[in-house]
């Protein structure tokens, strides 16, 4: 079966010794959905579900930093009534972020470049963005028309115009101070990115960021990903050596 496969048996995980940060891309909503019959946006759906649980839990587990692929600036190429639930879910999702806040005591922020949105769903991330600023245990990153090139360009163009208004010398930039410019300013890299459903490339995802992430692959859909696929996920990385380019 290719679908809906059981996790094994849990291996134990260290929860003191967490990745400080997970990404993951959210993805095989769609192939989840053709398999049940149902509409594609019925997968978005499933999937925004199992990104409820999956921050609930890591939170739970004292993660510091998640963060998930939610829109690419390539996802625009997709029918309008799919890209309409997504942002739809969205909405929902941050009307209720909103509502729940001081009972989750997440701290949420949106990276990407959020103004091709509708200004009201714009103005709902800048809002939860804003409230939720004073919870800093628990960090949760929703990429939104998100692409890691164009987060290069958006902070070359940032460093340029420092530049070119005296602020900044081109002979200073160095990786920290190009860092600083990008969406994820302040955030450490990713220390693990999880792909689910069976893909095994990065797709315009964290390009910078994921420089020396480890990465972890599951078949699993992502409607169908539970707390024991992100446990067997940060074993696997527990098990890892990280060496950095050294010995
Ligand atoms: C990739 O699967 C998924 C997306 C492009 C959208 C992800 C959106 C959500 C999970 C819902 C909204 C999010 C939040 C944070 C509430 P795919 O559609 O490419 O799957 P496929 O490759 O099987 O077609």
């Amino acid at each position: 079966m290719l679908f809906g496969k059981k996790p094994k048996a849990l291996d134990p995980v260290d929860l003191a010794q967490l990745p400080q940060h997970i990404a993951i891309i959210m993805d095989g909503n769609g192939r989840w959905a053709r398999r049940r019959h149902l509409p594609r946006s019925g997968g978005h759906a499933a999937g925004a579900e199992t990104f409820r649980n999956i921050a609930t839990y890591t939170k739970e587990i004292g993660l510091h930093y998640l963060t998930v692929y939610a829109f690419s600036t390539e996802n625009w190429k997709r029918p309008k009534d799919e890209v309409d639930a997504i942002m739809r879910l969205l909405r929902d999702y941050l009307d209720e972020a909103l509502r729940d806040m001081e009972k989750n005591q997440i701290h949420m922020a949106f990276w990407g470049d959020l103004s091709p949105l509708d200004p009201e769903l714009r103005a709902l991330c800048e809002r939860v963005e804003f409230t939720s600023r004073k919870y800093d245990k628990c960090n949760v990153h929703i990429c939104l028309n998100y692409g890691g090139r164009d987060e290069l360009l958006h902070a070359a163009r940032g460093f340029a115009a420092d530049c070119a208004a005296g602020k900044r010398e081109p002979g200073e930039l160095t990786e920290a101070l190009f860092g600083s410019y990008l969406y994820t300013a302040g955030v450490p890299d990713p220390d693990l990115i999880i792909r689910p459903s069976g893909e095994q490339r990065l797709s315009n995802f964290l390009l910078w960021q994921a420089a020396y992430a480890e990465f972890y692959f599951t078949d699993v859909c992502w409607p169908d990903f539970k707390k024991e696929h992100l446990l067997q996920a940060i074993h696997a990385y527990q098990l890892r050596q990280r060496r950095f380019g050294g010995t």
